[in-house]
């Protein structure tokens, strides 16, 4: 699990909102991401705002891949205001951002919902980053068990359904909702971190066997910074992050990348 390449995810969420912006970050970014020593074992996802994916694509990825923040899991027809899976894929979208806890909270997503999303995803050939995670910091044992029975069932409803052979395209993301800095959280401890995606690996091996289960990626999220990124990918059973507020701030969020390369070439 220690050589597989480590992914980082930038979510843009709505905090891009013109084309310039879109444009001018995405240069950087790529352009600082090119720069990293060959060979880095590290790959890139940026997940713009719809209406910037092909501004994005076209500024050149130079290796980093594109993502969506959402999608919806009908193929086409009466939809108004839907994003289709053809509709991303035309972009150059290879990876789409499912269940983020924004859109659990305030457009009412379901589990349900999100495990439509999955397997329209999964049948569309692209990687689902499926987040999961805990709405309050658990205080005490009780309410620590009660978290692990929340990212639990989200894994399972969100999950049901996917057959062994599609589930090696998924990306799993553990994200405590109390830990996101648009949210006014600060981040989760990498103790908690790891033993949750330790869980998830559990629950999924449970199912799938433990040799499917070992090459998912399952990311931290929540106030991942330049600083701490490192901390949080130390534990091997962290493979990577999903990166909300630091991923707009180009510079440190070059820096962040730059962090995570050394790390892991150090690591191997
Ligand atoms: P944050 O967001 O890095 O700003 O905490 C992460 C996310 O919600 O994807």
């Amino acid at each position: 699990m220690s050589m597989r390449k480590k992914l980082i995810v930038a979510n843009w969420k709505a905090y891009v909102t013109s084309r310039r912006q879109a444009e001018a970050l995405a240069r950087s970014v790529v352009r600082g991401y090119a720069a990293l020593p060959p060979k880095s074992p590290l790959a890139l996802v940026l997940c713009p705002p719809f209406p910037y994916l092909f501004q994005v694509s076209s500024t050149g990825m130079d290796g980093a891949q594109l993502g969506a923040q959402d999608v919806f899991w009908e193929g086409e027809g009466p939809y108004t205001g839907e994003v289709t899976l053809a509709m991303l894929k035309d972009a150059g979208v290879t990876h789409v951002i499912v269940g983020h806890s924004e859109r659990r909270r305030y457009l009412g997503e379901s589990d349900e919902m999100i495990n439509r999303k999955v397997l329209a995803a999964l049948g569309a050939k692209l990687h689902p980053i499926l987040c999961v995670g805990e709405w309050e910091e658990p205080q005490g044992e009780e309410e620590e068990r009660k978290a692990f029975r929340v990212v639990r069932e989200q894994l399972e409803t969100g999950l049901k359904g996917v057959t062994p052979q599609d589930l090696g395209r998924v990306v799993l993301t553990y994200e405590p909702v109390w830990a996101i800095s648009g949210g006014g959280g600060s981040a989760d401890t990498p103790e908690n971190a790891g033993q949750v995606a330790r869980y998830l690996r559990r629950v999924l091996a449970a199912r799938y066997g433990a040799d499917a289960v070992e090459k998912i990626p399952v990311l931290y999220g929540g106030s991942v910074t330049a600083a701490n990124v490192e901390a949080f990918l130390r534990d091997r059973a962290i493979n990577g992050a999903l990166v909300g507020g630091a991923s707009v701030r180009a510079e440190e969020f070059v820096r962040m990348l730059k962090n995570v390369a050394d790390a892991s070439r150090s690591q191997r």
